[in-house]
């Protein structure tokens, strides 16, 4: 099997999306893998209802079954297809950050397959930012289990060709809605209780969430958090706020070094520059592109400046220490 591949541009009008996407929606409903882009990373879409179609998924990524996919909505009013219990801390993180890069975990339906949930007796659940990404889930008519569109362990896909390196022979279609805006994963968090829980940081940041529970009071720590992610093939190193140029060139001597960094100044001449801008928002949207530009390059080490844990950056420096293998 080779991925059919079906291009939107920006701005394509919504008539066009409909027929455009009218291919990948159908396979969606008869248990297809659709790869499609939402404002975060490419996710891989599968029927979240059908037993067969996320086995599919976990197939194709060569993921950990005890590792629960994230379930994407046409809408909010969605949510009662696959949650038990919508609390009124959900109902209002939902009206105030969806669409968009939130994720939140309730009691699932009983229907929602134990494939889909891990096992576990909760469902992780968002409605995507992009419209590209509603109007497939709307045609599909049910709801898209989708992890990242990536080989499970490997850095997340932004862009479509990201996808098809990782997956083309083991998806039915990739749409190609060009690159991801924000670029890492969406914000996790047990809504289950009074207040919010971060299981995952993301571009929702504890800032915008408030007044935030403590993770002593999370059931169960989102249990993708165990296994190895975002890994290129080379080592990432990451150097203090200032020294990425004095330590990449320190490095040159004993392999193939990159730097992420937004141009070469003061770098030696056989150092690569690895194109990521400065600031939060900019390294978040790059980040990922960069380390898989590093594994093309083949080179053996990256070097990355850490950046200021707050806001954004708390989930940028967890991508981070994740890729330089300091798993938590
Ligand atoms: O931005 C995103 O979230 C992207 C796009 C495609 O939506 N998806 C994504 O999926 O990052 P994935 O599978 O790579 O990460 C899902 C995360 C994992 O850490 C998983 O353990 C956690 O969500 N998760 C899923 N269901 C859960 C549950 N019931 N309880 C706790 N954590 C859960
Ligand atoms: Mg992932």
């Amino acid at each position: 099997m080779v991925a059919a591949i079906v291009t939107l541009v920006d701005g394509t009008p919504p008539a066009d999306m409909a027929v455009l996407l009218r291919d990948p929606a159908d396979s969606l409903r008869r248990g297809g893998l659709v790869a499609f882009p939402t404002e975060t990373v490419y996710g891989l879409g599968a029927d979240a209802m059908s037993t067969d179609a996320v086995e599919r998924v976990f197939r194709a990524k060569g993921r950990p079954a005890d590792n629960p996919l994230i379930v994407h909505l046409a809408d909010v009013s969605w949510l009662d297809r696959v949650v038990a219990d919508v609390t009124p801390l959900a109902t209002r993180l939902a009206s105030t950050y969806w669409p968009g890069p939130l994720t939140l975990v309730l009691r699932a339906a009983p229907d929602v397959p134990s494939v889909t949930t891990g096992g576990l007796d909760t469902v992780a659940v968002r409605v995507p930012g992009t419209a590209l990404a509603r109007t497939l889930i709307a045609m599909a008519d049910t709801p898209v289990a989708a992890p990242s569109a990536n080989l499970s362990g490997r850095p997340s896909p932004t862009s479509a060709a990201h996808v098809a390196a990782d997956l083309a022979d083991r998806v039915d279609w990739i749409v190609d809605g060009g690159d991801c805006g924000v670029g890492i994963e969406s914000t996790v968090v047990d809504a289950r209780g009074e207040r919010p829980v971060v299981l995952r940081e993301g571009a929702v940041t504890r800032e915008m969430l408030g007044d935030v529970g403590s993770d002593r009071d999370a059931v169960g720590r989102s249990p993708g958090v165990r296994h190895p992610h975002y890994r290129p093939q080379a080592r990432v190193v990451i150097a203090a706020p200032t020294t990425g140029v004095a330590t990449a060139n320190g490095l040159a001597a004993r392999g193939r070094t990159g730097l992420l960094a937004p141009d070469d100044r003061g770098l030696l001449a056989d150092v690569q520059v690895l194109g990521t801008p400065v600031g939060a928002a900019e390294t978040a949207a790059s980040l990922y592109a960069a380390l898989r530009r590093a594994d093309l390059l083949a080179l053996d080490t990256v070097v990355v400046e850490a950046i200021s844990e707050d806001g954004l950056g708390r989930a940028v420096m967890d991508r981070l220490r994740r890729a330089a293998g300091h798993e938590g």
